[in-house]
């Protein structure tokens, strides 16, 4: 089919139901030279399994400045990269913001950029988190010059509700225009309160100005128990949607109730052990490109990996509502859910029936082998297409029921799916590239993202992994036009 130029509906329509081939994947490989060096590798949450270290990746409005943000290699300090939105290549030099120790989220704006870290407050500062245990904080820079930073933990933040910190943020960033306004969802801990010593997290909002705003509904000081998952995107109005994976046997879409009442929608029942639920946001330096709403439709797509749920039991804990489940595979499978809106799911909610065998019968499952995968993340072309890719390993040894899984890497894979979440073709398949930060959606209708090039051993765990580069590598998907934000000159640019 490809190479045939025909002007008509019936075309577009073939074209989007073909499969993706290695002609829709461009990679940009090696063409960002990084100003400082940066560790690629993150090790997992129990396991110490390789992760991708992710590198936040974002395009402004008018789509003619793309940022990436990265953790210099020593582990302290956000290098924020403007790159140029065809080649990749870098324009001028970095922004180095100090004392950063995590990448945590990246928004894009026409004249500037706005970062989501976290760091140690200065010393003297009254009521900081002892040990110099890193605090929640947003920056924005315009023209490269730093505009504001406003804390989203620490001193004076919810103060009647506990204080917070972040050794870990593994949560995101998102802005939206028409409210004029940042969200950001995150890891915390409190260290004063009901909840000190505890894991949770918070959602914090804050305007343009860069005044923090708690708005009745959306603003959240404690939300999931030992979130072990976060999925945020934007709406055109707080509260912004939101998933959060917990420690008790589920993954709720919060966005209504901001934590885990059991009056909120259950997407999933998981197995979970040890705190952890499967990483099915990707566990360590996950939590980003795992919800997306489809163009400017009130839609959103929504993928994570299961090892999916059978025979449901009371969490007698937490009481009636919630449920424990038996994982029903030994490896993890992607799935996906969709929402008609930020507050609903598109068919049956996870059961929360007690003694019923069947925990994940609602699933919409993308994968259904015995290959382990992970890594899965969304991203959508516009109102009616959307992008899902996983990564997978061959006879994978899972020693841990609700960790990650090691073995053999056996490629990333990229699966159309259609605005119901149908299958599109079968999945592309490619060794040599990987998602390691923000997909994005670029001005011209494809999906980009950054990734390093390199050998990929998911084989056995990295403790203290000592990689470097300074290379970063960008790769793209495209319909090469069908993609339905650009309609109307499809046929031009299919020619
Ligand atoms: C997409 O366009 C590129 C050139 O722009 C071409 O090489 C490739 O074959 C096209 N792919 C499809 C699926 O039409
Ligand atoms: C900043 O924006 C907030 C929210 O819109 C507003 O309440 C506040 O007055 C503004 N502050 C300044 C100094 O303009
Ligand atoms: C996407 O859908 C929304 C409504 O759901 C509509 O307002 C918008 O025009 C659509 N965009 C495109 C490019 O079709
Ligand atoms: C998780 O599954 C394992 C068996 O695979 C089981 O032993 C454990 O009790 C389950 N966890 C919960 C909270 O039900
Ligand atoms: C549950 O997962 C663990 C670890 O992956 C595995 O050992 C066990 O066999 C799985 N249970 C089933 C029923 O597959």
């Amino acid at each position: 089919m490809r190479g045939v130029v025909a002007f008509s509906l019936l075309s577009v329509a073939l074209r989007v139901a073909a499969d993706l081939t290695e002609s829709n994947l461009h990679r940009y490989t090696e063409v960002l030279a990084l100003q400082s060096s940066f560790n690629p590798i993150k090790e997992a949450y129990w396991t110490g399994y390789p992760h991708h270290r992710r590198t936040p990746f974002a395009v402004s409005p008018d789509g003619k400045s793309a940022y990436i943000a990265y953790l210099d290699a020593s582990e302290t300090d956000i290098h924020v990269q403007q790159v140029d939105v065809s080649t990749f290549e870098a324009t001028g030099t970095a922004v180095t913001v100090s004392g950063g120790k995590e990448a945590g989220g990246l928004v894009a704006h026409n004249d500037g950029f706005a970062l989501l870290t976290n760091e140690a407050m200065p010393s003297g500062t009254t009521n900081a988190p002892p040990s110099n245990t890193p605090v929640p904080v947003l920056y924005r820079y315009t023209d490269g010059k730093q505009t504001w930073k406003t804390w989203l933990g620490g001193p004076g933040v919810h103060e009647a509700d506990g204080l917070s910190a972040s050794p870990d943020l593994n949560g995101d960033l998102a802005y939206s225009e028409q409210a004029g306004l940042y969200g950001a969802y995150f890891v915390i801990t409190d260290y004063s309160g009901d909840a000190a010593g505890h894991f949770g997290d918070s959602i914090q909002y804050v305007a343009d100005n860069g005044t923090l705003v708690t708005i009745a509904g959306a603003s959240s000081s404690w939300g999931c128990s030992h979130n072990t998952g976060i999925a945020f995107e934007s709406a055109d109005e707080p509260p912004f949607a939101s998933i959060c994976a917990e420690d008790q046997g589920a993954i709720w879409l919060n966005t209504k109730t901001l934590g885990m009442s059991s009056d909120g929608v259950k997407i999933s029942n998981e197995n979970t052990t040890n705190g952890g639920s499967g990483e099915p946001m990707g566990g360590m330096s996950g939590s980003y490109s795992a919800l997306a709403r489809f163009a400017e439709s009130s839609r959103y797509i929504f993928a994570w990996v299961s090892r999916g749920a059978m025979d449901l039991t009371e969490n007698t804990w937490m009481g009636s509502g919630y449920t424990h489940a038996l994982n029903r595979t030994n490896n993890r499978n992607v799935a996906i859910s969709l929402f008609s809106d930020k507050y609903t799911m598109v068919g049956k909610q996870a059961t929360s029936e007690v003694g019923v065998e069947d925990g994940d019968s609602q699933i919409t499952w993308l994968t259904e082998g015995a290959n382990d995968c992970s890594n899965a993340h969304a991203a959508t072309f516009g109102n009616n297409s959307g992008l899902v890719t996983w990564e997978e390993i061959s006879d994978p040894i899972c020693d841990f029921v609700a960790m990650g899984c090691r073995g053999q890497f056996a490629g990333t894979f990229f699966q159309q799916v259609d605005s119901d979440g149908k299958k599109v073709g079968t999945p592309l398949k490619s060794t040599d590239t990987f998602v390691a930060g923000d997909m994005v959606t670029m001005a011209d209708g494809r999906i980009c993202w950054p990734y390093v090039s390199m050998d990929w051993d998911l084989s056995q765990a990295v403790y203290a992994s000592t990689s470097s580069t300074t290379k970063m590598s960008f790769a793209c998907i495209g319909l090469n036009g069908t993609s339905t934000t650009r309609m109307a000159d499809s046929c031009m640019a299919a020619a």
